[in-house]
């Protein structure tokens, strides 16, 4: 019997990746992974600033083509250019990640509001993480997946949280404030009920896609340390069995799994890496 080579499972080569929020912290992270193990990367984000520098360093450091593109994924028309701009560019898409969403750095501290408490929440802020987190994602999944059914292949992984599959411990955020702003600050419950949908939507599509040969998959990750002030961090890495907040680099490995052949028996699950704060 022949041996499938695990490093052959894992290798991207040639293959294109789209990206959305991939001018963020994690974003970069996972067109890293991606480049690294030999894939395109087209990096999507808000403004092409965001995304520029990031994809010429990724060329220059890894020696596959990169594009920045400029997008909002709430807006349909903008998304349906992004996948244009893609395949007049590669001809294919062959990976789908799924990363753009209203976070406290993404968006979410443009708003006074983000941490108000649940009784005082205000209504537009929750239809606005509605829209990035859950209608962002439908839009480009439809629009990269009609043409990954076309040519009967693709892989697709979103992006969730912990905060997606449990609720929060909201001690952990008693006289703590925001790395960014200084603001007390918290989960919103906007953030966890839409991290939520992002699990099942991802289910969802796996039974629909199967036939299609497009697999469609979830990551779910624990906090990544990001100059969170000292109390943060100690009340965090409590609640967490391996005893601290995730490094930046810490995802490439799921990552690179889930987007790769490596993981090619899996569709619709759910991996959670989060140092164990969902074990307990
Ligand atoms: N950082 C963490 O601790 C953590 C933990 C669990 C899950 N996550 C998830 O990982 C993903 C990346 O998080 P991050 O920490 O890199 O956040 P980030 O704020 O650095 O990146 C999010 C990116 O999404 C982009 N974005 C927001 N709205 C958009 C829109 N309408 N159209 C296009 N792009 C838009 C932002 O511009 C930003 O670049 C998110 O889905 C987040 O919920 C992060």
């Amino acid at each position: 019997m022949k041996v499938k080579s695990v490093k052959k499972m894992f290798d991207l080569t040639g293959k294109v990746a789209v990206i959305t929020g991939g001018g963020g912290m994690l974003g970069v992270r996972h067109a890293e992974a991606i480049a690294e193990a030999g894939g395109h990367a087209v990096l999507a984000d808000l403004g092409k600033e965001r995304v520029s520098s990031a994809a010429r360093s990724i060329t220059e450091t890894f020696g596959v083509e990169a594009m920045g593109i400029s997008v909002d994924i709430t807006r349909k028309k903008e998304v349906e250019r992004m996948v244009r701009k893609t395949v007049a560019r590669f001809r294919r898409i062959d990976i789908l990640i799924n990363n753009a969403a209203l976070t406290v750095k993404g968006g979410g501290e443009d708003s006074e509001k983000y941490f108000f408490p649940f009784e005082k929440y205000p209504l537009d802020l929750w239809e606005r993480a509605l829209k990035v987190n859950l209608t962002g994602m439908f839009l480009c999944t439809q629009a990269v997946g009609k043409v990954m059914a076309r040519q009967g292949r693709g892989v697709v992984l979103n992006i969730a949280s912990t905060a997606g599959v449990v609720g929060p411990d909201h001690r952990i955020y008693r006289n703590v404030r925001s790395p960014y702003s200084g603001k007390p600050f918290n989960t919103p419950v906007s953030y966890s009920t839409t991290k939520a949908g992002v699990i099942n939507f991802t289910r969802y599509l796996a039974t629909y896609w199967a036939h299609k040969n497009i697999r469609v998959n979830v990551l779910s990750p624990g906090g990544v340390y990001d100059g969170h002030d000292k109390t943060f961090v100690k009340n965090y890495s409590l609640r967490v069995p391996l005893g601290r907040m995730a490094d930046r680099d810490e995802y490439k490995g799921a990552v690179l799994f889930l987007v790769s052949d490596a993981s090619s028996y899996m569709t619709g699950a759910n991996l959670i890496v989060d140092g164990g704060w969902t074990a307990w």
